[in-house]
Parts: structure tokens; sequence; C-alpha cells
């Protein structure tokens, strides 16, 4: 089964999850977009749906979705996404796209967070694919200088600017042992906005496709 048969499944078999009444947070990325083009076969189950960026948002919109602010709506009872990568614990790098830190937030301001992937996302210890992070554009060098200083190569991402109008670095070479003190010790550098490590608002439930059906994996925190 190729790589975008097993998004497909994953993206299909959240949908299983959608209860009646959910104000519900989406994600970004390709196998979000594939749960987006789903979506209104539950759509009379989903009370508010809040998204996690620009293009996760006219996407719903073409699939007639009203899309609501966070501040509107408070709580989200579950948020959905994608991940670069996802471990047993089910803490992530997320990022790629570069929609992280509203990713975060909705992560964050929600109950439960289901992350649906392909099995090719599964690792042992994230850092694999280069971590994103999002900084305030006069602090890339300083930034940088302190990834260096955690043994990391950073990359700035070309041609890109967020949607909040920031720029990505991609830290190439970390072995992230340690993810919610990465995390954290991240977060504490000026001019960090976001990184992309997900230790601290993790997944709750990991639907994972593989060639034999969708794995699914669930943690009680
Ligand atoms: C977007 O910024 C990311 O966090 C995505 O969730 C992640 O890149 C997964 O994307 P795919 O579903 O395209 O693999």
């Amino acid at each position: 089964m190729d790589q975008n048969t097993k998004k497909q499944k994953a993206a299909e078999a959240v949908l299983d999850y959608i209860t009646n009444g959910e104000s519900l947070g989406i994600g970004s990325g390709s196998t979000v977009d594939i749960l987006i083009e789903n979506l209104s076969k539950v759509r009379n189950k989903i009370h508010k749906v809040v998204s996690s960026s620009i293009k996760s948002t006219k996407l719903l919109e073409a699939n007639g979705f009203e899309v609501s602010e966070l501040r509107d709506v408070g709580k989200l009872t579950k948020y959905i996404d994608g991940a670069d990568e996802v471990n047993k614990d089910l803490q992530m790098i997320k990022g790629g796209g570069g929609a992280l830190t509203r990713e975060k937030i909705l992560a964050h301001a929600s109950e439960k967070f289901i992350c649906i992937v392909d099995d090719s996302k599964k690792v042992d210890i994230l850092g694999t694919f280069p971590l994103p992070i999002e900084v305030i554009p006069m602090s890339r060098s300083s930034v940088s200088l302190e990834l260096i200083k955690h043994g990391g190569r950073p990359v700035l991402r070309e041609n890109f600017i967020s949607d909040n109008s920031n720029l990505i670095l991609d830290i190439h070479n970390l072995q992230i042992m340690e993810p919610i003190k990465l995390e954290r010790d991240i977060n504490n550098i000026p001019g960090v906005v976001t990184n992309g490590i997900f230790a601290l608002d993790h997944a709750h439930i990991l639907l994972s496709a593989n060639d034999d059906g969708v794995e699914v994996s669930e943690l009680n925190a």
C-alpha cells in the first residue's frame, strides 16, 4: 500500500471518533487535507470548527464549513492533526508545513488530540526529521547559535513566511532523547515563537495506517 493510500485510511478512520456536538480543531498538511475532503460525512455532528492554517481554512470553506475563531469557541473537544514524526509516548515533531504555532495553540486548547499518520511517521527517537522552529525574523541568527550549542545544524527555510509573518529554522542532526526538556529549553530562547516538539501537548490517540489496517494507540493521560 502506498503512502497516500495509508494517509487516506488514517483520515477516514478518524471520522469514527467524531461524536455529536464537537467543537473541532483541524490541523494542517496532506493527511488533514484528505480528512477535510471527507469531513462533510459527519457534518451533522460538528458544532464548531477552528482551523490551524490559512490553507486548511480555505479548504474547509471550500467544503462548505464556516470556520470559527478560537476566541469565540473557547475549549475544543478534539483536535485532529498529522505529524512528521511520532514516538511511542505519542510525542511528535510537527511543523513540516510551517503551521506549528497555530497547531500548538489548538492542541493546547483541546481536550483530546487525535494524531493521524501513515506508519512511516513512527520512530523510536524523535529528530531524524529536522525540527522546525518558528522565530521572530530579527532573532534568526541568535536562535541559530543557541541551537548549535544543542548539537543541531539550523537551516533557514528558503522562501517561506509563516501565517504569522515569521521565519522557520529547520534544525538538523538532533537526537531528541528528552523531548519535554528540549521543548521547554527551546521555548526559553528569546525570539522563538514555537518549536515543533509536541511533547507537553502530546497526542492522546494515534491512528497509524499500515499495510494491514489502522493501528490504534491510546494514552490515558
Ligand atoms: C504542518 O505544519 C505539520 O505539522 C503537519 O501536521 C505535518 O507536516 C504532517 O503533514 P503530512 O500529513 O503532509 O505528512
